[in-house]
């Protein structure tokens, strides 16, 4: 089984995922997948080994993309390794990143990453200690993202994106600008043949479409026959 779910932000927002709001976790092992899209926040600075532990002694696989709050130059400095048909770096036995523009085949399920976004306060941020330049994709990222899509025909089951793509971000916030990352989003989402796209950053939970959802705090479910459902926890909160 995979799950996916919104920001967790270190140890902030990770209680969802804890034993009483995910308690199906009990019943799963390492071969299941709980996947994050971004602002995990676990590869930050000295306290990230108690971050990590908390998914490394949970009976599942993690998974997660970058969002914009994630320390870069660390998380690049993790061993890259080759994982299901797509690169990652590895941060522990049981813990991934799944780099940007990639297409992994998880569960028989084919799953495009294209994780980074700006982060609306990096003025008060500062420069490689709460804020990294790499939070928006490069050029060559992009490229890698174009060449594999095309290796699949531009057709795959879920995509995994911190930011939306441009067209809805009034949906989500009228005030919101919108930069190169969403118009490329913009124009991947035109062009991909794909059933259902999910994306964290906005911290809200809502749809922007009949396939594209937000998420935040709530988990969703995929069966290997991409079935889909929202996962009625609890909220201990
Ligand atoms: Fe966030």
């Amino acid at each position: 089984m995979i799950y996916i779910t919104g920001d967790t932000h270190g140890n902030i927002d990770n209680k969802k995922l804890n034993d009483i709001n995910f308690p199906i976790q009990k019943t799963l092992t390492k071969n299941d997948y709980v996947i994050v899209v971004g602002d995990m926040g676990i590869v930050w600075d000295d306290n990230d080994q108690k971050n990590q532990d908390f998914y490394n002694f949970r009976n599942f696989t993690t998974l997660f993309i970058d969002g914009n709050h994630e320390n870069f130059n660390k998380l690049y400095s993790f061993e890259e390794v080759d994982f299901k048909g797509g690169k990652a770096h590895k941060i522990s036995d049981s813990i991934y990143h799944l780099k940007r523009g990639q297409v992994f085949n998880i569960n028989n399920l084919k799953i495009f990453t294209l994780g980074g976004a700006n982060s609306i306060d990096y003025m008060y941020r500062i420069p490689f200690k709460s804020w990294w330049p790499q939070e928006l994709p490069s050029e060559k990222e992009y490229e890698e993202a174009f060449n594999n899509l095309e290796k699949h025909n531009y057709k795959v089951d879920i995509v995994l994106t911190h930011s939306a793509p441009y067209s809805y971000l009034p949906l989500i916030n009228p005030l919101i600008k919108g930069n190169k990352l969403n118009k490329i989003l913009d124009k991947i989402e035109k062009q991909l043949d794909y059933k259902a796209w999910f994306l964290g950053h906005y911290h809200k939970d809502i749809m922007l479409s009949n396939k594209i959802r937000v998420l935040y705090n709530d988990i969703i479910s995929i069966d290997e026959n991409l079935n889909i459902e929202r996962y009625e926890g609890n909220r201990d909160e």
